[in-house]
């Protein structure tokens, strides 16, 4: 499908993957044959988490972004695979980091070959994206990822500075948000741009579109770890706190409760337990002070100026498709 000619039919999400499922197959293919190794083991861990039901989304960023600007070849299946694994491997690095069981409602690879082989199989993903992004020869795409790359493994130390800290200043979640999620999302609507060989001005307002709707994605995830449905989220709910983990649901919450609701939390952040019951207790906190909505209100602040910077494009198919994947980032429930 080519950015054009413009239809009315795409309104929603799932209009969106219905209308770009035969790229996002293209997509699937490709993650399957680079999954090639002849050390089979590497091969069984990294299909059990690639088979799991991801939402791939930065493939389909990727995809719609080139589409945008009127790509009409096929190397974003193979980018968009490529995008993929690493997204994987920060997954199977983080998990352990995070000591989490489960993902996408499945046992977490760690808990299945223990946390020594999933680092591994995320370095191999890592490493194995690496190798085949440079064979696009394009200086421009292994600036942006390697520059992605970078500042992921930045924002996941400063995100462990600041563990069990419950006075980390707003800017500086907002700063690890930016830099552990937006960067890989923000690369994959630039790379969109890059092998579409849109003009530079193109290319910066598809990084900044990805950068806003990056950090709306996660500040939406670390919603989701206080309000969603654990089955249907496909992850433990509660495990940002139990972990020691200030996000900005609780960073608000913490700057309005009563002291001796801020020595709980506090005590339960140090402490790293977290019964159902403070979990409760937690949760109508924050409905009393408006916490939740605070922290979608500044999502939803993120997602405008998102969706402003697709202004400079003119209005396609494409174009309608990235601006309900933004309001998705926000209103998605896994
Ligand atoms: C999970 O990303 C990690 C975050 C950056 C919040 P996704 O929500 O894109 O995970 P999958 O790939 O769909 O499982
Ligand atoms: C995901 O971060 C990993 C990166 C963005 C590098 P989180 O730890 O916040 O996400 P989930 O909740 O485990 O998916
Ligand atoms: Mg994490
Ligand atoms: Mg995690």
């Amino acid at each position: 499908m080519s950015n054009g000619p413009i239809t009315s039919t795409i309104h929603t999400m799932a209009d969106v993957w219905e209308a770009y499922r035969d790229e996002l197959d293209g997509v699937e293919r490709q993650i399957r044959e680079n999954l090639d190794s002849s050390v089979t083991l590497v091969n069984t861990v990294a299909a059990h988490i690639l088979s799991s039901g991801g939402k791939r989304v930065r493939p389909l960023l990727l995809l719609l972004s080139a589409r945008l600007c009127g790509y009409g070849g096929r190397d974003h299946h193979q980018l968009g695979s490529l995008i993929e694994f690493i997204h994987t491997a920060t997954l199977l690095h983080d998990d352990v980091v995070d000591e989490a069981d489960i993902r996408r409602g499945r046992r977490t690879a760690r808990k299945v070959w223990g946390n020594q082989i999933s680092i591994l199989v995320g370095d191999y993903l890592y490493s194995k994206a690496m190798a085949q992004v440079v064979e696009f020869r394009s200086q421009g795409i292994n600036e942006v990822l390697a520059e992605a790359c970078t500042k992921m493994a930045e924002g996941e130390v400063l995100q462990l500075y600041y563990n069990g800290n419950p006075a980390m200043p707003e800017a500086d979640y907002v700063k690890i948000v930016e830099h552990k999620t937006a960067g890989l999302i923000a690369a994959a609507c630039r790379m969109g741009g890059i092998i579409a060989e849109a003009a530079e001005d193109k290319q910066e307002a598809l990084f900044r579109f990805g950068q806003y709707l990056g950090i709306a994605f996660q500040v939406a995830d670390d919603t989701l770890d206080y309000t969603a449905n654990g089955e249907r989220l496909g992850k433990t709910l509660g495990q940002d706190l139990r972990q020691g983990k200030a996000t900005l649901p609780l960073l608000h919450l913490l700057q309005h409760c009563s002291e001796p609701d801020r020595r709980m939390i506090t005590d339960r952040m140090e402490t790293r337990t977290l019964s159902e019951a403070d979990l409760d207790r937690i949760l109508s906190l924050m409905a009393e002070f408006g916490s939740i909505i605070y922290a979608m209100d500044r999502a939803r602040t993120y997602i405008a100026a998102a969706q402003h910077e697709l202004e400079l494009f003119e209005d396609s198919t494409a174009r309608r498709a990235l601006a309900v994947a933004a309001d998705y980032m926000i209103t998605r429930d896994r």
